[in-house]
């Protein structure tokens, strides 16, 4: 134990204490115990370990995520490759060659290695998804400050990581968006992973010491960091109330039209995203054609035709040929309905002055 502790002298150990604000977010734990027994009355902090070298977003984050944990809560974190180090550590991410949850083992490169999310995701996962996955619920219900059997917590648990950690993963394990051999038409280097890997020491700087390097991850635990913390506070914020908008709408569209087809949003949010997952969700069929709402000078009213699916730009069923391009008393004509004021050229889009009109233009659209 003696020569353990002299040789993590040796090592740089990240405190982390520059982090108080965002770690306040994070209570820590009166419970914690100490990682070893030093016979000294003051608990000793726990440590984690990662890698030294040129470091990635995904044990940055993965860093960041597990220190706000009961467990690991100010834990210090030792960079290095060092296995006779590692194994003496309380947690190791990234590096190390073992994935074993009940030790807190967390590293994704060693041949046949396989672990995904689960519930419907399956991109391999990085460091990062990996401390996600056993820690998340933990880390989100102390953000929310609910019990981690709230509904959620676990709604929040697969929304962030759909839209902020599968991608971390993706990167890092060299997974692409898209099925295909093309090159892409351009660079798209601002992403948070680029970003990440943009903070590594620059090869012409002089100063290549542990301690600068160190600093700098601590830079890119920073940076992940806050951008987590803030995907889980737009979720909570912005996210989960607009998705209780869309199931209200959704839930009463059999009063706007029998078809069912037809959702009135009565009060204006993001609804796209959320429409798409809550009809696979609640299993509703018919898939609704088309959503009316007011536009946002609250003047008149808007006729959308969905989308066949979140990236398309194609309709499930566009407003009626005819109909398209014209405006105002020439598409009246063309309609039948009085008061319309513009259909857009791909059938996507249109309005009229009221809401009457908006919901005649959808009725009519649906019967084309
Ligand atoms: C990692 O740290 C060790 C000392 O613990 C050092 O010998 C090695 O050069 C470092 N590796 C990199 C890539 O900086
Ligand atoms: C670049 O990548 C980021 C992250 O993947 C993405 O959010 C952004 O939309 C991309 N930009 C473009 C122009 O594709
Ligand atoms: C469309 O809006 C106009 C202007 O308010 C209105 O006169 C017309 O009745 C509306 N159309 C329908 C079918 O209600």
């Amino acid at each position: 134990m003696f020569g353990t502790r002299r040789r993590c002298c040796e090592l740089l150990v990240l405190h982390c204490r520059s982090f108080t604000a965002l770690m306040a977010a994070a209570p820590r734990s009166p419970s914690s115990v100490p990682a070893f027994s030093t016979g000294s009355p003051t608990p000793t902090p726990k440590r984690l370990g990662t890698h030294n070298g040129t470091f990635h977003c995904d044990e940055a984050l993965g860093c960041f995520m597990i220190r706000l944990t009961s467990k690991f809560a100010g834990s210090d974190i030792i960079r290095t490759r060092d296995s006779k180090v590692l194994e003496t550590l309380d947690a190791v991410l990234d590096v190390g060659g073992v994935y074993d949850p009940s030790h807190d083992r967390y590293d994704h490169h060693q041949k046949g290695f396989s672990e995904v999310f689960g519930h419907g995701f399956i991109t391999k996962l990085s460091s990062a998804g990996l401390v996600y996955k056993h820690y998340g619920k933990e880390i989100i219900a102390k953000e929310l400050q609910l019990d981690e059997g709230h509904e959620n917590v676990q709604r929040l648990y697969l929304a962030v990581y759909k839209s902020f950690i599968e991608a971390i993963d993706a990167i890092d394990n060299g997974i692409s968006r898209y099925d295909t051999d093309q090159p892409p038409k351009y660079v798209n280097a601002t992403d948070l992973s680029s970003r990440v890997g943009h903070l590594n020491l620059d090869w012409m700087d002089p100063d290549q010491s542990a301690e600068k390097e160190n600093a700098a991850f601590e830079k890119a635990m920073m940076l992940a960091g806050s951008e987590f913390l803030e995907s889980i506070h737009f979720h909570v914020k912005s996210w989960l109330p607009a998705r209780s908008i869309v199931i209200q709408c959704l839930s009463s569209r059999g009063d706007i039209d029998s078809s069912g087809e037809i959702m009135l949003l009565n009060q204006f949010c993001p609804w796209k995203l959320h429409l798409f997952e809550l009809e696979e969700e609640l299993k509703i069929n018919p898939p609704t054609k088309y959503v009316i709402y007011q536009d946002d000078r609250g003047k008149s009213w808007r006729v959308q035709a969905v989308a066949t699916s979140p990236s398309s730009f194609e309709s499930r069923k566009a407003l009626p040929l005819p109909w398209r391009g014209l405006r105002d008393d020439e598409l009246s004509r063309e309609s039948g309905i009085p008061g319309c004021v513009f259909v857009h050229m791909s059938g996507f889009i249109g309005g009229n002055q009221t809401y009457d009109g908006a919901l005649a233009m959808a009725r009519a659209a649906l019967k084309f």
